[in-house]
């Protein structure tokens, strides 16, 4: 008798960690925020393989208004794919498209 309460105490015990778990694990998802990436590391690898390499116009150095930035880049400009919030977020493509415009030149890049 006494060794059947414990152990249904136990299972119930169990059921409850679980769903303890679980429901943290939801509320984790619910808030989660990725960490906006730094605009350097955001131009070196998703602009800078064509704007600088002789596929796309130099960009850094000349003071591009950041609102034509951010408009070109969410709606795309002939050969230049558009690049959707999923791929960069709003508060990036602000940071990035004020970087771009206070960018001096960087003159290991090359192309017109
Ligand atoms: C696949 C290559 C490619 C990638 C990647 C790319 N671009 Fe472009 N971009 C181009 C090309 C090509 C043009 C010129 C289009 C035209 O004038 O027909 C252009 C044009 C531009 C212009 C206008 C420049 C001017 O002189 O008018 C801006 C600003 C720009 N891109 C920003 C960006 C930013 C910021 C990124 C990264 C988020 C990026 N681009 C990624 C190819 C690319």
């Amino acid at each position: 008798m006494m060794q059947g309460r414990r152990l249904a105490g136990v299972a119930v015990g169990a059921g409850l960690a679980l769903a303890v778990g679980l429901a943290a694990n939801a509320n984790a998802q619910a808030s989660y925020e990725i960490e906006p990436r730094a605009p350097q590391f955001i131009y070196d690898r998703t602009c800078g393989y064509c704007h600088g390499h002789n596929v796309g116009p130099i960009i850094l150095g000349r003071q591009l208004p950041a609102a034509v930035v951010a408009s070109i880049v969410r709606s795309g400009n002939g050969a230049m794919p558009a690049f959707r919030p999923t791929e960069i977020t709003n508060t990036e493509l602000q940071a990035l498209s004020e970087w771009i415009q206070a960018s001096p030149s960087d003159t290991t890049e090359h192309g017109e």
